[in-house]
């Protein structure tokens, strides 16, 4: 690969943690920051990528020369996800997004009311599992004239990381998974710097130690173009 590997590749990254509404000023979330998402973006930028992020909540402004398109909640991501999926290369997965959200969403905000209160939640689509389901339906047509992205998923776990992360791949069909032990000091959440392990169909590809998460995300796209491009990878 020459200096700028994804020259003229479309990459999809999503970052953040979503939102998911109860009424109109509380919400649930979770501690995501953006962070690995953002240097993924950056990097792709300058390996030439035209990069599109999708960001749900995060800390900080997106990096400079990518195209940001905001999805708050799982649901507006899994739109703006799918809908661009048939014309990506490349789908990184970084976001942390909410598995439940309110069963309800009231309209106007909620009154104080009896000593408890129970919160109904639902399952939120799983918009990686949605592009594997669209991958493997797309193959068993045969792919004719149809793109097929390289994808890459994230798994945050707090322990048993690699038995996660492979079935996770699998479920999912996802090319690479990106694990971190969010248990670890330096790694997961928040911070600038992260301790990951990356899967492949064959098992463990790389355990980065660590490292900034630009420099992680420097060897995360080297791994997944390497991959992307030879003809053994799926
Ligand atoms: O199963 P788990 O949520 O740990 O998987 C994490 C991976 O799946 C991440 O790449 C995350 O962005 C993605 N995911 C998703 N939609 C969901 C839940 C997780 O795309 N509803």
């Amino acid at each position: 690969a020459g200096p700028r590997p994804l020259a003229g590749r479309r990459v999809l990254i999503t970052a953040g943690g979503t939102i998911e509404r109860l009424d109109p000023v509380r919400y649930i979330t979770n501690d995501s920051s953006g962070k690995m998402g953002f240097a993924l973006a950056e990097s792709a930028r300058g390996l030439g990528a035209d990069v599109t992020l999708v960001c749900a909540r995060t800390d900080g402004p997106p990096p400079p020369g990518v195209r940001v398109v905001s999805a708050e909640s799982a649901e507006e991501m899994y739109e703006a996800v799918m809908s661009r999926v048939p014309e990506t290369d490349f789908v990184v997965k970084a976001a942390a997004v909410a598995d439940y959200r309110p069963a309800r969403r009231q309209s106007s905000k909620m009154k104080k009311g009896p000593e408890q209160l129970t919160l109904e939640l639902v399952r939120n689509p799983d918009i990686l599992q949605a592009i594997g389901d669209w991958k493997q339906a797309g193959a068993a047509e045969g792919g004719a004239g149809r793109r097929t992205p390289f994808v890459v998923g994230f798994a945050a776990e707090t322990g048993d990381t690699e038995r996660y992360a492979l079935d996770k791949l699998k479920r999912k069909r996802c090319d690479l998974i990106v694990a971190n032990d969010v248990s670890q000091a330096g790694a997961g959440f928040g911070t600038d710097t992260n301790i990951v392990s990356v899967y492949g169909d064959e098992g463990l590809v790389a355990a980065l130690p660590l490292q900034s998460k630009r420099a992680a995300a420097d060897r995360i796209w080297q791994l997944a173009i390497e991959r992307a491009s030879s003809p053994a990878a799926p």
